[in-house]
Parts: structure tokens; sequence; C-alpha cells
């Protein structure tokens, strides 16, 4: 036999044996094709072993070397096709069907939205100062929200473009919603200690709750009150036509602007840390005699906060206490700003746009 046809048949019973193997979709198959290639007694491996007898004495070393290559490279892949085999879908089938020791995936847990969280934080750091929460309806009357803050008929700050007054005969009509404070036959009527006749209205600051406080409480109060306030002001990068205030009231006797002062400091640097430096303007508020803007310092920054100021008597004598024996001071801030300074935020709108790559961050 020639040596070069010797190697050809070699050559094409290693192409079919590894083909033979890799195929062999499960055990009893691959033994099978292992019996055709590899079997001791009438294996095609056998049988051409068989006729390197054939081979001419000359090319006999040749072949031999040749016979042994192709004999290591079936049985390596009969070898790479029972590891297969082994690690194959079968056998992972049985095993276990997860493994206990992975770590778990995180679940995403919501949270409360950061005007929220900030309200509670401020409710904490006022609360430790000995400030007790008040509440008030959003939907007001004329009294409060302007008339016993000294805020007269004629005064600009009542102007119906610069409010949300509501047609009270639309509200009758179609009834109240959870925030509208009447009834279907008298809107006014759920309004507590309703004072006015006149229109309702959005109530334009918190300020209004210092009123309803003093109606209802003798002096010494110390109050805050937080919540929503409505103003038709156009959205823009510090402006929402609905905010939230944070209102701040102390009457007793002898309450002076040092007392003013020194808490909206001591809120400051709670709020924001020892670096913060709080800075009165001169300021006008009917409701308050002096009355001053406040700005507050931190990271190289000013930012107005809100105004304070004095309880102007007025005030003090239409909810019936006596100017000449209690003093007080009043501030009204803006929560959304305080937030806005303490995160780095740079635009009021994000915190109504529901992204949640933004509300994750909080
Ligand atoms: C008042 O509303 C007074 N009631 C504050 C006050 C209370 C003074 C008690 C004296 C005594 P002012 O209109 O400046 O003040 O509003 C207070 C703060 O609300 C502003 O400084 C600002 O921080 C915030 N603010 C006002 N308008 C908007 C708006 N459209 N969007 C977001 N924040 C606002």
């Amino acid at each position: 036999m020639q040596l070069t046809e010797f190697v050809a048949e070699l050559d094409a019973l290693s192409a079919a044996a590894t083909s033979a193997f890799d195929s062999a979709a499960d055990a009893p198959a691959l033994e099978a094709a292992r019996i055709e290639y590899l079997g001791a007694k009438s294996g095609k491996l056998k049988d051409a072993q068989k006729k390197l007898g054939g081979v001419a004495k000359e090319d006999k070393p040749a072949a031999g070397k040749k016979f042994n290559e192709v004999k290591t490279a079936i049985e390596s892949a009969f070898q790479s096709a029972q590891a297969r085999l082994a690690s194959g879908p079968a056998k992972k089938a049985s095993g276990p069907l997860f493994d206990p020791t992975l770590p778990g995936k995180p679940l995403r847990i919501g949270h409360l939205h950061p005007i929220t969280q900030t309200i509670e934080e401020l409710k904490d750091i006022m609360g430790r100062l000995g400030f007790s929460v008040a509440d008030g309806p959003e939907i007001e009357d004329e009294w409060h929200n302007f008339e016993a803050l000294n805020i007269p008929a004629d005064h600009p700050a009542r102007d119906p473009l610069d409010n949300f007054f509501l047609s009270t005969a639309q509200v009758a009509a179609k009834g109240t919603g959870d925030r509208g404070q009447g009834t279907a036959k008298n809107p006014k009527s759920q309004i507590p200690n309703s004072k006015s006749t006149g229109p309702l209205l959005l109530r334009s600051q918190t300020s209004t709750v210092q009123i309803r406080v003093m109606e209802k409480t003798k002096p010494p109060v110390r109050v805050i009150s937080i919540g929503r306030v409505y103003r038709p002001d156009e959205a823009d990068k510090t402006h929402y036509p609905m905010f939230h205030q944070i209102e701040g009231l102390l009457v007793d006797r002898g309450i002076t602007m040092a007392h003013l002062k020194s808490v909206l400091r001591m809120f400051a640097t709670s709020y924001l840390g020892q670096d913060v430096h709080v800075r009165f303007r001169p300021s006008f508020f009917p409701f308050t005699e002096p009355s001053v803007e406040v700005d507050m310092h931190w990271n190289d920054r000013w930012i107005e906060l809100g105004g304070a100021g004095m309880v102007d008597p007025n005030v003090l004598t239409a909810v019936g206490y006596d100017p000449e024996v209690v003093t007080g001071f009043a501030f009204g801030l803006g929560v959304e700003r305080a937030c806005m300074r303490r995160h780095g935020i740079e635009d009021i709108r994000f915190f109504h746009q529901n992204d949640v790559r933004f509300l994750s961050q909080f």
C-alpha cells in the first residue's frame, strides 16, 4: 500500500470520527460512535492499524508516526465529547435550580418627594425650637387672606390679576372636592371662622394661618404652618404658580427683632450648616412693622428666602390681642427655594416634572 494512500485514509478516518463524536447527542450515541471508531476488536482505527503491515518497509516509520497522530486526535475528540455531555443540559436540569449564595437583586424602593422631605425636616427643626404645627385651609376668604392682615380693599395685592379668585357661584353649582372648603349649597360654610362675605380665593400666602391661630388662641403663641399657596406667577426657574411656604409666628411679652433674627439664624444653621449668614434687608409687608426681606448666604451665594417682621399692631388688634401688652414676630419663607439652595437645584420646575432621574437623587 502506498504511503500517500494510507495517509489519506487516516485523515478521512480522523475527520469522520471527530464528526461522529461531536454530533453525538447523548451518552448512548457517543458509545456507539466509540465502538465504531475506537472499538478494540473491529473498530475502524483497529482496521487502519492492520493496514500498516501492507506499507512498504522504507515508509513504515512515517506511516507509524501518522497513525499515532491520528489515534491521539480521535481519542481526544472522544474525550471532548464525553466532557461536553457531562456538563450538558441533561446534567444541568438535574442540578440545583438556583445558587442561593448569589447576591440578591436590589429592589428599587420609592421614597417621599423632595418637597415633602423638606417639609418634614423643617417641621422637625422648628419643633426643636419649640414651635408647634398649625394648619389652615387652602381656599380662603378675604378676611384671612387680606383684611385681618392689614391689607385694605384698595391694596394692589388684592388685584384679581394677582390672585386666584374663585367664582363661588361655580363652586356652589359643582360642589367641592376634598380641598374645597364648602358644601355645594354654601361653599363658605366649611371654612372655619369665615368672617367675610366677599369672594373666595386660593390663599396666596400662609400668613392666613397667623390670623386663624391668633383668633382661637390666647398669647403666648409659638407656631409654624407649612403648606401650599397659589399665585398666578408665570413659571420660570424660580417661580411656580403653586409653591409652599413655611410661616412662623411667635407672640409673647417682650418679643423683639433680636428674637426673630436668632430664630431664623438657628433655623438656617440647622438646615444648611454652621457657615450660613442671615441678612435682613428693609422691606414692606402690610402685616409687619418693621418688615424685612430675609436673605441667607451659603456656599458663596446669597439667596432671598422670604419676608419677616414684627407683627403689625393693627393685626394684633384685629384678632383681639392687646398690642400694648404683647408683641410678636412672623416670617414666611419659600420651601422650594430653601430645598433648591440646599441641593443645588437650578430650576423649580424639576419638582413638578415627575422625572424619576431627578426624583431618585433625593
Ligand atoms: C410673603 O408671602 C409674606 N407672606 C411673607 C411674610 C410672612 C412676611 C410673615 C412677613 C411676615 P413673599 O411674597 O415675598 O412674602 O413670598 C415669600 C417667599 O415665597 C419668597 O421670598 C420666595 O421664597 C417664595 N415665593 C414667592 N413667590 C414664589 C413663586 N411663584 N414660586 C416659588 N416661590 C415663591
